[in-house]
């Protein structure tokens, strides 16, 4: 296919081999557990090289690879690798890059279970040590860096604070010192902000947030150089046995099809919304990296190309009365755990945190009891603002 042709173009076609399938606009969903051989030379041949030959769908399977190229070329990567879940794909990613005995540093406001897997499973299964740090600025990892550093995890924009770290400086620092890097990259998307072009190794995704964007599946990818992706491919991904079912594969197919244009609208009622909450009297402060007003906002304006929809924002009142009474008062809002889908959601990271964390690790984490935290969908943009102007009404 023409190499010139823009995204949105190649999000419609590349990767889909029409004719093989009757010309079908829409590939089928290969629903196969194996694929049969004409002979012993056939098979055998396809032995030779199983991360090109259908085998076995516990490894390659034709719908699903349809969407891991689609999404290796979004990205700027040689190749992709879907997974069953985002935390499927970061823990095949982590386990690629590290052995027995290494030390990972990466930043402290991850998501959640991306910290307990590193704080709490690997450094009691294999010996890993793990440094956490802010990762405002590259110093910070630099500082952290010990003999045995194998691996920095960045996340930018973190999705708990929204904290930004600077990619390429900090991919720059691992290049020198032969230490791998993994950024989750859920947040921007590739559509505004391309990782693996400022030199980080593997950009990681949860596909159940605005890739899959319908709220209708739970996946992950890992997208990198060919070497990396064949290797994680054959052992994570088969040995573990990680595999993506076809139907979920296809749906992603569907998803990409409108990512841009979904990521724009994403942005313009974020942009609203966040504007019209930076004004309000009874919001103390708005975190969004796309306000001027965000501190890392020149940083992001250099390695981010746009802004998506989730953003957190504090109330004036702690009382939890009132909170309650913000947050039950919403009416197109809805209450709930995820992001990046087409509804709207609300959530209090407070909900969550003080199940897990004492009142002083809650505090340490930049979070306060009165903070929201907003994923905009693609509602009408005023239908939303008159829904959080109408519950922030019913709070004195
Ligand atoms: C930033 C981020 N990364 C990864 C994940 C994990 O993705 P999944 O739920 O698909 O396993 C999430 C899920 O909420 C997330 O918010």
């Amino acid at each position: 296919m023409n190499k010139k042709l823009k995204l949105e173009t190649l999000l419609m076609h590349f990767g889909e081999e029409r004719k093989a399938y009757e010309g079908a606009v829409v590939p089928p969903i290969f629903q196969n557990s194996l694929f049969t051989f004409e002979n012993w030379e056939a098979i055998d041949e396809a032995f030779e090289d199983r991360t090109r030959h259908y085998i076995y769908s516990r490894g390659k399977n034709p719908t699903v690879s349809i969407v891991e190229q689609k999404i290796a070329k979004m990205a700027g990567g040689e190749k992709a690798q879907l997974f069953p879940s985002g935390m499927g794909a970061i823990s095949a990613a982590v386990l690629h890059c590290i052995k027995a005995g290494d030390h990972v540093v990466a930043i402290k406001n991850i998501y959640g279970p991306a910290n307990n897997l590193l704080q709490r499973y690997l450094t009691q299964k294999m010996n890993i040590e793990v440094t956490l740090v802010a990762g405002d600025s590259v110093e910070d990892f630099a500082a952290a860096l010990r003999p045995n550093t194998r691996l920095i995890y960045l996340e930018s924009p973190s999705s708990a604070v929204f904290g930004l770290q600077d990619i390429q400086a900090v991919a720059q620092l691992a290049r020198d010192r032969n230490i791998r890097t993994i950024i989750d990259n859920t947040w921007a998307t590739p559509i505004f902000q391309k990782p693996l072009a400022l030199g980080i190794d593997l950009e990681v995704h949860s596909c159940s947030k605005y890739i899959g964007g319908h709220s209708d599946i739970v996946a992950g990818v890992v997208i990198g150089r060919e070497t990396d992706i064949d290797a994680i491919a054959t052992q994570e991904y088969q040995w573990l046995g990680a595999k993506t079912a076809p139907f979920e594969a296809w749906l992603i197919l569907r998803s990409l099809r409108t990512l841009p244009i979904r990521m724009r609208q994403h942005q313009e009622n974020a942009m609203k919304i966040a504007r019209f909450l930076e004004t309000h009297p009874k919001v103390k402060s708005v975190r969004y990296p796309g306000l001027e007003s965000f501190p890392q906002y020149a940083l992001g304006q250099q390695q981010m190309s746009g802004y998506s929809g989730l953003m957190s924002f504090q109330l004036v009142t702690d009382n939890l009365e009132e909170i309650k009474t913000f947050f039950n008062g919403l009416q197109v809002f809805q209450i709930g755990v995820s992001w990046g889908g087409h509804e709207s959601l609300i959530y209090a990271p407070a909900i969550s945190y003080l199940k897990e964390l004492s009142p002083e690790q809650f505090g340490g984490m930049g979070i306060s009891l009165g903070d929201m935290r907003i994923s905009v969908g693609l509602e009408d943009a005023d239908d939303l603002i008159e829904d959080l102007q109408a519950a922030l009404q019913k709070i004195s």
